[in-house]
């Protein structure tokens, strides 16, 4: 259970991030488990890192972002649409939705290079609907990075900082700094050309926070590097976040990127925020079938609601009859519904499960994907609706490997899944 109130602040990133792992539901819980473990408070578990940052749980902390019903229409069409969102002072937020929901005009309104159509952004209390862009705390790195070819690093580093008219001793001395900070001092004099795509990226990240504003605005800043490259730069955003004490606010459409990095990830749709909250929880409790899918992988069984109590919610199914989830759910008997639940809280056997075990399921084994250290189960119930489970190759077998065409046995708690009413 994620605890609320209580997550950890990036509960040892290095680790977490290390286990990005080939496949996005296991990074996504490897990471919601390091959330959950530190958020249950055990000491030890999860790395040195203990810090407590969940401003958002607490009714006195005011955001320091705040965008305020804001809609942002071009022409006719709304890019965004009466959107509401509060961003804490030093948090990582990421915004993530496919292409066209409206990320990067959030980002250039805060930024002030496009003008809200309705609505109000207060920054520190602040409304700053009339501070120029250049005046607000605010930087912007561009995801194609905009380096001046002709400059050298250092060059590129100082830019902002000679057109504030910063003494040159200063300058001098910021640009070491940010080399330092990013970890390029041997690059000083080359220019881009000659650097990696990572290097180049480093670059582009010193610019931006030369001027040292209070947020710093990332839009898709890994896009352009290859996967392992990515995976390493995350560490080194999170780190540098950490150390400056800024507050980010980064877009992304790789849900991966934004489960290692975030303290908390906004899903968009057409201009509308689905759910905000922690990635542990967006894992664990997804509030539609939209952002279930988004983040990770997921199995959805569809039915209707057969009754609702306490803590508990029954739905019927055509593939496995009712099943029951330990939830507290407002729904009508009849409506329409999902069971959602993970491919890794799934068990799959030979044999049946004794009979108390609730939430049985059985059908024939359709697929099977090996990735060595696990395998995923591709069930096809008799109603036709496939369910996939993912089990370890942590032991030896003693039982014989379940195979293709076999008759399996599917079984979850009623603690592991969510029913979901959209
Ligand atoms: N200057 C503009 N004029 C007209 N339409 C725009 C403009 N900027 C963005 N849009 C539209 O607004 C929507 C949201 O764009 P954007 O914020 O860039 O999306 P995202 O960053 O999430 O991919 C898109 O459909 C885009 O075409
Ligand atoms: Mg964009």
């Amino acid at each position: 259970m994620v605890t609320k109130g209580t997550a950890a602040k990036k509960a040892a990133p290095r680790k977490t991030a290390a286990k990005a792992a080939p496949r996005k539901a296991a990074a996504a819980s490897a990471r919601s488990k390091a959330k959950s473990e530190a958020s249950s408070g055990q000491p030890g578990k999860v790395g040195p890192v203990r810090r407590t940052f969940a401003p958002w749980n607490d009714p006195a902390a005011k955001p320091f972002i705040l965008y305020e019903n804001i809609t942002k229409r071009f022409g006719d069409f709304v890019a965004v649409d009466d959107l509401t969102l509060g961003i804490y002072e030093r948090e990582f937020f990421s915004l993530l939705g496919p292409s066209g929901c409206g990320k990067t005009t959030l980002l250039r309104m805060l930024a002030g290079f496009e003008t809200p159509t309705e609505g109000r952004i207060l920054l520190d209390g602040q409304d700053i609907s009339t501070v120029p862009p250049y005046r607000r705390p605010v930087n912007m790195m561009f995801q194609s990075y905009a380096l001046f070819p002709h400059m050298s690093v250092a060059d590129n580093i100082a830019f902002g900082l000679k057109q504030d008219k910063m003494p040159k001793g200063e300058i001098a001395d910021r640009v070491d700094e940010m080399l330092k900070l990013v970890k390029l001092e041997p690059f000083k004099t080359r220019k881009p050309h000659q650097l990696s795509g990572g290097q180049r990226q480093r670059v582009a990240l010193a610019r931006s926070i030369a001027k040292r504003p209070k947020v710093l605005l990332l839009d898709e800043p890994l896009g352009a590097l290859d996967k392992k490259l990515r995976e390493q730069t995350q560490f080194e955003l999170t780190d540098l976040q950490q150390q400056l004490g800024l507050t980010f606010l980064i877009v992304t459409h790789d849900q991966e990127e934004a489960m290692t990095v975030s303290d908390r990830i906004a899903v968009m749709n057409q201009g509308n925020i689905i759910q905000v909250s922690t990635p542990a929880e967006m894992y664990e409790y997804p509030n539609s079938r939209y952002v279930a899918d988004f983040i990770g992988d997921i199995n959805l069984i569809e039915g209707t609601i057969a009754s609702v109590s306490r803590g508990k919610v029954t739905v019927e199914t055509a593939d496995a009859g009712k099943l029951v989830v330990n939830q507290d759910l407002k729904a009508d008997k009849g409506q329409k519904a999902w069971i959602a639940i993970r491919p890794e809280k799934v068990r799959i056997a030979l044999k049946k499960p004794a009979a108390r075990t609730d939430n049985v399921m059985s059908g024939e084994v359709w697929d099977i994907g090996y990735l060595g250290d696990v395998s995923t189960y591709h069930v096809k119930l008799p109603a036709g609706s496939t369910v996939k489970a993912l089990q370890t190759n942590a032991t030896r077998l003693i039982e014989r490997p379940i195979t293709w065409e076999d008759q399996a046995w599917l079984s979850f708690s009623p603690d592991g899944a969510v029913v979901l009413l959209s």
